[in-house]
């Protein structure tokens, strides 16, 4: 979506696609044949080959990660390699080579983490907020963009759910009947971080304002006709989602449609957060403002959500 979003609205004069898969790549170079395509196989974990795959490159998305929650809590170094080391071979690459932006992907569940993915993503943001102070003379900055769940992404609860209801599941499970969740799709994903790189002058947070769905909402949607069963929440889930904390208030900023955290370290370079490059102004939340899935003022219904599933591939 990414791509295609890309090649669609620029004239870009070079994507590289950075990733260890060889099959998805191939996969991928079977849809996408535009001759400014380039195709890295690459580890994160590889801080010469992110060298090498950056050469010439003005912008960058990182959005390598390990983001099973169970597979991160059985197997917490590789989690840490990949989404800690790998942050900052980026960081170094991208410093390295002059790139000019880099946005990098956050999770809400970085925000107050409970699990070990979620701690691996608040280190990355820290590490990439924090770049902006060690890059010395060169141009490059670097920001966040953390969002909740993308509607349909790979092992998340939309291909989940589509699997029972075609193999003839007789009910559907839910952990917990209270549960929210943030939703996004990935074409305002892929929206949202684009709009970023026009407003970002390096050390944001951004958080777009987007709607949350309750659970039991989502299996009524896709099933009306299924009953559900309670089978408790997981070890490292929570009932509701978080995007930003109190804590946060003090240095988060409300624009029209998303939330700037503003750096609460002290940089080289000081910048007015409160206003965007983009032109755009925002306003200081209130003491004690959170952004949580269940505070959410905007809440799909069923026939919200029975519209996006139709949509999502
Ligand atoms: N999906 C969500 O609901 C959601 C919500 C909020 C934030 N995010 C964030 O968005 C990002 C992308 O998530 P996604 O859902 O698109 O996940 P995904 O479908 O698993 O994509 C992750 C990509 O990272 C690549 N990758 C993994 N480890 C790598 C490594 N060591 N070196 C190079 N490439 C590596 C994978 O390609 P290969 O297998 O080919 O290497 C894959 O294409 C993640 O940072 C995630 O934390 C996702």
């Amino acid at each position: 979506m990414f791509i295609r979003t890309l090649l669609q609205r620029y004239k870009p004069a070079r994507i590289v696609v950075f990733s260890r898969d060889e099959l998805k790549q191939f996969e991928m170079q079977q849809e996408f044949t535009d001759p400014c395509m380039r195709f890295f196989l690459g580890d994160v974990r590889d801080a010469d080959r992110l060298k090498q795959a950056m050469r010439g490159i003005d912008y960058v998305v990182h959005a390598a990660a390990l983001k099973q929650v169970p597979a991160a809590e059985y197997n917490p170094t590789e989690c840490i390699r990949t989404n800690v080391s790998g942050a900052e071979n980026v960081i170094s690459a991208a410093i390295e080579n002059g790139v000019e932006k880099v946005i990098a992907l956050s999770t809400d569940k970085a925000a107050s983490p409970i699990n070990l993915y979620g701690a691996t993503k608040l280190l990355s943001d820290k590490l990439f907020i924090a770049a902006n102070n060690i890059v010395g003379g060169h141009r490059t900055r670097f920001a966040v963009v953390r969002y909740g769940n993308v509607v349909g992404s790979r092992g998340s609860v939309v291909p989940f759910f589509r699997k029972l209801i075609s193999d003839g599941a007789q009910s559907l499970p839910i952990t917990d009947a209270r549960m929210t969740r943030f939703w996004i799709t990935l074409q305002q994903g892929v929206d949202f971080v684009l709009a970023n790189f026009g407003r970002m002058q390096g050390g944001e947070l951004f958080v777009p304002k987007i709607p949350s769905v309750r659970i039991t909402d989502l299996a009524r949607a896709m099933a009306p006709d299924l009953p559900q069963h309670i089978i408790g929440i997981r070890p490292g889930e929570k009932l509701h989602e978080l995007m930003i904390s109190s804590d946060d208030s003090f240095h988060t900023y409300e624009f029209a449609d998303h939330y700037v955290i503003a750096p609460s370290i002290t940089f080289i370079v000081k910048h007015g957060y409160e206003s965007n490059e983009a032109g755009e102004t925002g306003v200081l939340t209130p003491e004690g403002f959170y952004f949580a899935s269940d505070n959410n003022p905007q809440f799909l219904d069923i026939a919200e959500l029975q519209a996006l599933d139709r949509a999502t591939p």
